[in-house]
């Protein structure tokens, strides 16, 4: 077991900050008030608000509410047509949400190594895994930052793939100036509490695609439809439904959607407050070489949902984690997003070997998440300078 590593000294904080937090006010208390007050708890009228305004804040064609985000990658990905004896290209970088949703199908995850400036896929190594198997590709916009999707498309429609987009931390970001969740072919989005906005769960899949919107419908509610168009008997009267796929329930509740109607309304303010928050970090780190700021590509202008903070251990004396556990000492109480996804013993006992993507391993060895959330005072974000700076200083070679 490792010691601890603490600088000594007084702390920088004497209340401890943690990487992420909701953010809630009276206007959304009052919607959620409002729902609970209403005829309708799910199922409900709040749920196609929701669905348009996710439409008209990225611009995307169809939205389909649901349950968490888990549960829009594996709507996705059974609206893509995934299933037993494909592959689908993924990170590991990511929560192990963005693999499970292919082997819900039958299908195997195969994991493409990262870029290690940006953290996000690499296309290049997209394409070296791309095999006739392929099926979709499902690529995460870590931290928020827009994946490289014109290369992504490019490379998809080539081989016929579907390019599923994990944007569980995107959402508020542009590519290219167009809203992440309008572009890629399917767009999915987590509203976890640590998400920019939340519905204390839930999750959307946003296309453009009709076929799979009727598909997300189905899927999202026991492959049910009452619609007679889609059925295959006459209608036995008025209370008739058909269940003509299978589907599970993965319905969100009119309660999660009016809270993110209201959340929604906040969303510029909340990417504002986040853009000055990760300036301010990067105008500090940058100053430090023993710190390795995440790079952004120049076509994302990005709604960041997490802050990496990446040691160079060659020019400290402590490895990560120790400089994780002198941060907490500090009362600064970070995160690491994310463990390779591979590591864990159910993709092991699956037959994964350690070593297929050492990029993203070594900046697991390396990376933390520091807190990065709205509510956070300019007097947080100093301590958190300080604490890093206190570190780098005592621990540097
Ligand atoms: C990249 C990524 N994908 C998928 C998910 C799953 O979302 P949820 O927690 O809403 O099921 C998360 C959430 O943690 C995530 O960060």
């Amino acid at each position: 077991m490792n010691k601890p590593a603490i600088c000594g000294g007084t702390p920088v904080r004497d209340t401890k900050l943690y990487y992420g937090h909701q953010y809630l006010d009276d206007a959304d208390i009052q919607a959620v008030v409002d729902v609970l007050k209403s005829d309708y708890l799910t199922c409900g009228p709040k749920i196609t608000e929701l669905e348009e305004k996710l439409c008209k804040l990225t611009g995307a064609k169809y939205a389909v509410v649901c349950s968490n985000g888990t549960a829009a990658l594996h709507m996705a990905c059974m609206a893509a047509g995934v299933e037993s004896g494909d592959e689908v290209i993924t990170t590991p970088i990511t929560f192990a949400a963005s693999a499970n949703c292919a082997l819900y199908c039958g299908a195997k995850p195969v994991f493409a190594d990262i870029n290690d400036k940006t953290y996000n896929i690499d296309p290049e190594k997209v394409k070296a895994a791309t095999t006739d198997k392929t099926k979709a590709v499902v690529a995460v916009d870590f931290t928020g930052q827009s994946v490289e999707l014109d290369k992504l498309m490019a490379h998809c429609k080539e081989h016929n793939l579907v390019l599923i987009e994990d944007g569980a931390h995107v959402i508020g970001t542009k590519y290219k100036g167009q809203p992440n969740g309008s572009i890629a072919d399917m767009t999915t989005f987590s509203f976890h509490p640590v998400k920019t906005v939340t519905g204390g769960e839930g999750g959307a899949v946003m296309t453009n695609n009709e076929e799979y919107y009727q598909k997300l419908l189905l899927a999202r509610s026991h492959g049910i439809t009452r619609d007679t168009a889609l059925m295959e008997e006459e209608p036995h009267g008025g209370w008739y439904y058909e269940q003509v796929s299978l589907g599970y329930n993965y319905r969100m509740t009119d309660i999660q959607a009016g809270l993110l109607i209201s959340q929604l309304d906040k969303l510029p303010m909340f990417s504002e407050r986040r853009k000055e928050i990760v300036a301010k970090y990067d105008e500090a780190f940058l100053q430090m070489p023993e710190i390795q700021v995440q790079e952004e590509i120049p076509e994302s202008d990005t709604t960041r949902h997490l802050y990496i903070l990446r040691i160079k251990p060659e020019m400290l004396t402590i490895n990560r984690r120790e400089f994780f556990d002198a941060l907490a000492a500090e009362n600064i109480m970070c995160n690491v997003h994310y463990i390779p996804t591979y590591y864990f013993p159910h993709y092991q006992r699956l037959g994964y070997e350690k070593g297929i993507c050492p990029k993203a391993e070594r900046l697991y060895d390396e990376m933390m998440s520091l807190p990065l959330y709205y509510g956070m005072t300019d007097k947080d974000v100093e301590d958190v300078i300080k604490a890093v700076k206190k570190i780098v200083d005592y621990y540097k070679k």
